[in-house]
């Protein structure tokens, strides 16, 4: 997730724009930058890394003192690596642009300006934003028909601010399924922009969050909507800390909350009505691949355990699953007709990393699929996917998680089509199916309360089972991992077919049992398994799109028609049980007993 401020007004531009990044250092980034515009010059800087590098270029540049105004950026890379030259703002002839988002049609876009001429020195999509808009100023001499003409060429999610030597006293905005939030100053004539709350507090005291579609010029005259009559003036909260966490308890809370949004951004410009692209991937190098090989740790395991299902029963693939540090000092048998995926949120994991280079010493190919780029994964293997669930800093992972399943759900369809291992059919259902995953794991309030009001119940016994099969099985395996991260009770995943093999002898009205019978899937099967339990006298927490009379607590999910589906809805009951079991004992949330948020030792 990019951070993106602006500013008009008679304070120090400079210093108004590096605080206001400062202020979005939490969302994570891999560079910087700020242009400024005063009359008809402009001034850009940018740099690779933390924010003191950016201020050092500044401090050591001869600026000026004031800019009449000026556009920030902190980037989170997803097309084209983190490099000062793909840095926000983005340069044409004379106008900079900012952008948080991604552009789907950027190619076809890239190739029409091309062949006017236009010149093009970056590898990222936003790029084609100020060449669009010049293009159209060239031939209108008008910046806002140029900027609506550019708007109205754009497919995919931004939210945009554009400065231009052709207008020097403006700012043009545009907000579309990015978050944009403009605001006039508490100073005169002064006007300023964010992507979240937190760099605006203490600058002004009401804010506008635009809508899709929202957009229009500020100027130190003041702010012009393009829509004007639909504009609505909120008060901005108070604390910093509150802003960050945007007004959620905890970061993990936040997170939990984002995954339907950030889920879009995964599959942004990867996903079409037949087919599923990866810019990082060609599919040749499914060439002479016979097996699939998975390598990771905790949760990012149990997306790959998730993910054997799918290579299976779509890709038609051998998949198999190794936890990395058992891999590493396993001896395994390798081959070079295995392909070969690492799953981490950090790219720095020591056992995952190692097992990676291992099957590179191997001869095997190699993906990482990563939620941080130029991270030493992402710079070991041979391609890597990035996640884009934007910075997670809740210890417990969540919309990690559930952004790799979907990557790799996307992998097995992109293999399954170049294998033809799936009918056109099938492939435009699942596809169907992945274009409903947002609304799957939205957070309802029915169920926030209700899993609130479910866990003051489960506080005290002498364990959990969460149970599950096929891929209800790894689901049951990271709802477990949840609740025993953050609550320090002792809880275990299994498969539900296997409880009968041992483990129902534990069965007691202290011993909880957790159990996911999705409709789609095996639901006759799980329902006996959990009969089984009933029977014996455990207490039965189901949760299912159908009643199920036998259980002590029901948590009613939504028919959908499509396992996947009811799974990701089911992984957002089981966080919010998660988490609100460890508020009631207390606990921290964020930062449980015990874990850090990435293990970069053995
Ligand atoms: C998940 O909630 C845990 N924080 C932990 O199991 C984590 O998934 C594991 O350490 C792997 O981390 P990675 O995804 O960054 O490699």
């Amino acid at each position: 997730m990019c951070g993106i401020v602006g500013y008009i007004g008679k304070q120090k531009t400079v210093d108004i724009l590096l605080d206001g990044l400062k202020e979005l250092e939490y969302r994570g980034y891999d560079s910087a930058g700020i242009a400024l515009l005063n009359c008809e010059k402009i001034s850009v800087y940018k740099a690779l890394g933390k924010l003191s590098n950016l201020e050092e270029k500044i401090q050591h540049s001869n600026l000026c003192a004031s800019y009449d105004l000026g556009i920030g950026h902190t980037r989170w890379a997803t097309h084209g690596k983190p490099t000062e030259l793909n840095a926000h703002p983005h340069l044409g002839e004379y106008s900079y642009v900012v952008h948080n988002g991604i552009i789907e049609n950027y190619k076809e876009l890239k190739e029409e300006l091309l062949s006017h001429g236009h010149k093009f020195v970056s590898q990222t999509d936003t790029e084609v934003i100020v060449h669009l808009f010049e293009y159209y100023q060239n031939q209108f001499n008008d910046c806002t028909q140029a900027f609506q003409s550019t708007i109205k060429r754009l497919e995919g999610a931004y939210s945009i601010l554009l400065i231009s030597k052709a207008c020097p006293h403006s700012i043009y905005f545009f907000k579309h399924g990015s978050p944009l939030i403009v605001a006039r100053g508490n100073n005169e004539n002064e006007v300023l922009f964010a992507s979240s709350d937190a760099p605006l507090i203490g600058l002004c005291s009401e804010v506008v969050y635009l809508e899709d579609g929202f957009g229009g010029v500020a100027s130190k005259e003041g702010i012009v909507f393009f829509n004007e009559a639909l504009v609505s003036w909120s008060s901005l909260p108070t604390s910093k800390q509150f802003a960050q966490k945007e007004g959620f308890r905890f970061f993990m809370e936040k997170e939990i909350y984002e995954q339907s949004n950030v889920v879009s951004d995964t599959m942004l410009g990867r996903i079409f009505d037949n087919s599923i692209a990866f810019d990082e991937l060609n599919a040749s190098l499914m060439e002479g691949i016979r097996e699939i090989k998975i390598c990771a740790c905790g949760t990012s395991y149990h997306a790959g355990l998730t993910a054997s299902y799918l290579f299976e029963r779509l890709a038609k693939v051998k998949c198999s699953v190794e936890i990395a540090s058992e891999f590493r000092y396993k001896e395994p048998l390798l081959s070079n007709d295995t392909l070969f995926i690492v799953i981490s949120q950090s790219g720095e994991t020591a056992d995952t990393l190692e097992a990676l280079k291992m099957a590179k010493k191997n001869g095997l190919k190699s993906i990482v699929v990563c939620n941080v780029d130029n991270s030493s994964m992402t710079r070991v293997a041979d391609y890597a996917i990035l996640t884009r669930a934007g910075i997670e800093k809740g210890v417990a992972s969540t919309k990690a998680f559930s952004t790799q399943v979907v990557v790799l759900w996307m992998l097995a369809l992109y293999f399954a089509k170049y294998k033809k291992s799936i009918d056109t059919q099938t492939l435009q259902n699942e596809i169907h199916a992945l274009r409903e995953v947002p609304s799957a794991l939205l957070v309802t309030n029915s169920v926030h309360e209700r899993t609130k009001r479910l866990s003051k119940r489960y506080l005290h016994g002498h364990g959990f089972f969460f149970i599950g099969r096929d891929v209800f099985f790894p689901l049951a395996l990271e709802g477990a991992l949840k609740l025993k991260e953050i609550s320090y009770l002792h809880a275990e995943g299994y498969p539900a077919g296997e409880m009968k093999h041992g483990p129902i002898a534990l069965a007691d009205p202290e011993l909880f049992t957790i159990a996911l019978m999705p409709q789609n899937l095996l639901y006759d099967k799980i329902k006996s398994n959990v009969e089984e339990l009933s029977a014996r006298d455990s207490t039965i927490c189901a949760i299912s799109p159908l009643s199920f009379e036998l259980a002590d607590d029901f948590i009613p999910t939504n028919l959908k028609n499509h396992y996947m589906l009811e799974f990701f809805e089911m992984l957002v009951v089981l966080q919010l049980f998660s988490m609100e079991i460890s508020v009631r004992l207390g606990n921290d949330v964020d930062m449980p007993r015990n874990l850090a948020k990435s293990v970069t030792v053995e």
